[in-house]
């Protein structure tokens, strides 16, 4: 475990975040490279080792920077962008080009133009749009594109409504109407530029049963095995997405093998009775790499008591570095980084400095008696979509990410300024 507690004090990997607050500034994200390892160790052990002819690409979405670029290669993984600065930042990290798969439901022609330039491994079409803008874009650089389709197998996963992305009703994905799926097929077979390479699907995030997995996985075979049927085309690879789930308060985190071995005895079986080889399976974790890798270090500020209702706790953040609280209801732990012994009696709230009611990072948060202004307060599990969803609201600058290992610590993204807040204001000469 990188969280350990000495001396009424909060270590996370080797550090003590009383320090890191005192040394680096509050608030701050931290991130540990040992936690973030540890998970691609397991996928790399029991998925891509176990099973061969297998990758992870990483969702970029959950949390993107160059040096966690760096990180992924090291591990030999591949990445999922869905933006144009995705793959800037890639490019940035002197990331290999053919270990990129570009997603996204609304590729902007000047997105496929830099993804084709810089030559990514693959791009998964989400849609008839897109393609003959790839084949401007490879006619231009005079490349060939891998390209993988999603599909929506109408699987409705149990998770919050706003990240549900597999059921019939979704913007993600080729509907499953033959006339659609078809057609899309046939544009990309029938391409002198683009290369049939498998389908994709991702059903949601935050998810811990492995049944909607299969059922989703089932749905794909079929189509793979039409596939075949009707254009002989053969599918290389199947992308089972992401959306494994991870604990932020008493959620129990499921092994990765616990979804993956049963997907990968039905792509065993399927492709068998399909009579083609056994695709090369691919998944796209974001969150489950990097949430609870991640902790937010805030100091507190002012303490108001409403007589009779409630106990607000300001802290110096915010919705601004975590909005997920105020969009998806989310719920997290913490503690008090300076009082980790001490015995959480007193209910409080605990608010941001964000200029909104709805700016509550905590709702119901014990914390200790004496807990007082200038202590620190860090949430865990905010290593995916926090720093990634981040914002300027108020013009408060998103706050800076230290990467720390076994004692070590450093910036892995400097805060942000002041003077970058406004670096892009201009005074238009009719003011
Ligand atoms: N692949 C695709 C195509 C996706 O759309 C997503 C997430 C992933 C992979 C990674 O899913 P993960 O392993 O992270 O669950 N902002 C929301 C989550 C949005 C997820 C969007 N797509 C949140 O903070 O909960």
């Amino acid at each position: 475990m990188v969280k350990e507690i000495k001396n009424n004090k909060l270590y996370f990997d080797g550090c003590d975040v009383v320090e890191l607050a005192e040394k680096y500034g509050s608030p701050i994200y931290v991130m540990s490279k040992t936690d973030i390892e540890s998970r691609l160790s397991e996928l790399n052990r029991d998925f891509v080792d176990k099973y061969g002819n297998a990758r992870v690409a990483y969702a970029s979405k959950a949390f993107c920077s160059v040096g966690m670029y760096k990180i992924l290669d090291k591990f030999g993984a591949s990445i999922d962008v869905v933006s144009g600065g995705e793959i800037y930042t890639a490019k940035k990290a002197g990331f290999p080009a053919e270990r990129i798969e570009f997603n996204g439901n609304n590729k902007l022609e000047s997105e496929i133009d830099e993804a084709v330039e810089y030559g990514v491994g693959r791009i998964i079409l989400d849609g008839t749009h897109e393609v003959p803008l790839i084949e401007k874009a490879c006619k231009k650089y005079n490349k060939k594109m891998n390209i993988m389709i999603r599909i929506t197998p109408g699987v409705a996963a149990s998770t919050h409504d706003y990240i549900v992305t597999g059921k019939k009703d979704s913007k993600f994905g080729i509907p499953l109407d033959d006339d659609v799926f078809l057609k899309v097929v046939g544009d990309v077979v029938n391409s002198e530029w683009l290369e049939y390479t498998g389908l994709h699907m991702h059903i949601g995030s935050q998810l811990f049963e492995n049944d909607a997995f299969v059922e989703a996985l089932n749905v794909v075979m079929d189509r793979v095995a039409q596939v075949k049927d009707e254009f002989g085309a053969i599918t290389k690879e199947v992308n089972f997405g992401g959306g494994y789930g991870v604990t932020y308060t008493d959620e129990v985190r499921k092994p990765y093998s616990f979804f993956l071995d049963p997907m990968m005895e039905v792509l065993e079986k399927r492709s068998k009775e399909i009579g083609i080889e056994r695709p090369c399976a691919v998944v796209e974790p974001g969150r489950s790499i990097v949430a609870e890798a991640g902790i937010s270090v805030y100091k507190i500020g002012q303490i108001k008591e409403v007589r009779g209702i409630r106990t607000y706790m300001s802290v110096d953040g915010g919705m601004g570095d975590n909005i997920r609280v105020a969009l998806y209801q989310a719920e997290y732990d913490g503690i008090i980084a300076n009082r980790a012994e001490e015995e959480p009696k007193k209910k409080v709230t605990v608010c941001g400095k964000y200029c909104e009611s709805g700016d509550i990072l905590l709702n119901d948060f014990m914390v200790p008696e004496e807990t007082t202004s200038g202590d620190i307060l860090v949430m865990f599990s905010t290593g995916a979509y926090g720093y990634a969803m981040a914002s300027n609201y108020n013009n408060n600058p998103i706050p800076g990410v230290v990467l720390v290992e076994n004692g070590k610590s450093d910036w892995l993204i400097k805060p942000q300024t002041y003077e970058q807040i406004i670096e892009n204001n201009q005074i238009p000469d009719f003011i």
